[in-house]
């Protein structure tokens, strides 16, 4: 039986052209980017050509791209630079999050404002809809930082990015968003009004681990988060990883050329899959409505299947997934996300399906077909189900 990986929200496979584009870089071109003789010169002119790279791909200026070592220190670089910019200005930090946030930067926002700071945690709704009445006190606070995700990772609803960044930039208000599972999925344009930092990853786009960027734009202040030597124009110390920022730009010109058709084939994909799942399991509950998703991510509720169970009898008949999080009884333990959107209205199992370029047209369909028989004999040792409640589509217009 043929493995199916449907977990590309986790991590994508790094690509032939990126492993062969970095592989100089590993063995003879191997000199310090910081170094004056001619070991050093050619590393830095593979460093900075892949920074060129990476500027021209995503439409931004070289200067404003920052290599770090991937998603997680580009979200705390983003919100503890800021905090500590207010702090040595000398007032406590206004953070704003929506509450769908990665860790990286929910954990990031909470920390950066304790003891004496000011978080606001903005409800969305699971039609990507982030609650008004809540921004606009959050915005009239005047934060240091709005941090909103592009596209979230969990359930894929993707957030009104660069219409929220536009009206805050009115105000006077930074805006971060992370962009880790939008990029290569949706059209994201960092050059939008209003959007001054970014956060991208390599592994999530068919790169190396450990590496990726912050977006700064220019005039944005921040402080860093390690000291060291000059690196990053000293807002990322350390030595760069050259491999790592050439696998980086190869993979992020790929994604990007290849976004609009990716993303259509992708979406058939995910409706294909749901379409299937729905006509097998009619008490499915989606999480994130679709017309509110990013094509990449179909994370469901099924009813009773004991997560644990489920995900053991998944990997045992070759499909691999995402537990979106294990709930049981009316509890949301494991996911802030599903808890944010749903609260205690949720119950069953729920699984996250990512998909990506190990996934045709024929392994998804057989995907469907393994969960469905998984889900049928696990039922037949789980507890009984119970139904679960649609949540209506907004009114047309509603979204902002
Ligand atoms: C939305 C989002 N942000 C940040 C991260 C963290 O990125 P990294 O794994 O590169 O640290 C992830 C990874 O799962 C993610 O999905």
């Amino acid at each position: 039986m043929d493995p199916i990986y449907l977990d590309h929200a986790a991590t994508t496979p790094v690509r032939p052209e990126v492993t062969e584009a970095m592989a100089p870089y590993l063995a003879e071109v191997f000199g310090n980017p910081s170094s004056q003789h001619r070991w050093g010169r050619k590393a830095a002119t593979a460093l900075e050509d892949a920074r060129t790279r990476v500027g021209t791909a995503l439409g931004v200026d070289r200067q404003e791209v920052y290599f770090v070592r991937g998603g997680t220190e580009a979200d705390n670089l983003a919100v503890f630079g800021r905090a500590q910019f207010a702090r040595r200005k000398g007032r406590p930090p206004v953070i704003a999050v929506s509450a769908i946030e990665h860790v990286a930067v929910l954990t990031a926002a909470e920390t950066a404002t304790t003891p004496d700071g000011d978080l606001h945690v903005l409800p969305v709704s699971p039609h990507a809809v982030i609650d008004e009445e809540r921004l606009q006190v959050a915005l009239d606070a005047k934060p240091d930082l709005l941090s909103l995700m592009w596209v979230n990772n969990e359930v894929g609803l993707e957030l009104a990015v660069p219409q929220i960044a536009a009206r805050a930039a009115e105000l006077g208000v930074c805006v971060h968003t992370d962009a880790v599972q939008a990029l290569g999925k949706v059209p994201v344009d960092l050059a939008s009004p209003g959007i001054q930092l970014a956060t991208l990853t390599g592994h999530k786009i068919y790169g190396p681990k450990s590496t990726g960027m912050l977006y700064k734009r220019r005039g944005t202040d921040l402080d860093p988060r390690i000291v060291g030597g000059g690196q990053e124009r000293a807002l990322r110390p350390g030595t760069q990883d050259v491999a790592g920022a050439v696998g980086f730009a190869t993979a992020v010109e790929l994604v990007v050329a290849e976004q609009g058709d990716e993303s259509v084939r992708l979406s058939r994909l995910k409706d294909r899959l749901l379409a299937d799942l729905r006509a097998a399991l009619p008490d499915l509950r989606v999480h994130g409505a679709p017309s509110a998703c990013g094509p990449h991510i179909l994370n469901v509720g099924i009813l009773g299947v004991d997560a644990e169970a489920f995900l053991i009898e998944l990997d045992i008949c070759g499909v691999a997934v995402s537990a979106g999080s294990a709930c049981g009884s009316g509890a949301h333990a494991g996911s802030h996300v599903l808890a944010a959107l749903y609260g205690d209205e949720l119950e069953g199992s729920a699984l996250r399906f990512s998909l990506g370029r190990l996934n045709t047209d024929e392994n998804s369909a057989e995907a469907a077909r393994r969960v469905i028989d998984v889900v049928k004999r696990v039922r037949a040792y789980s507890e009984p189900a119970s139904v679960f409640h649609e949540v209506p589509e907004p009114a047309p217009g509603s979204r902002p």
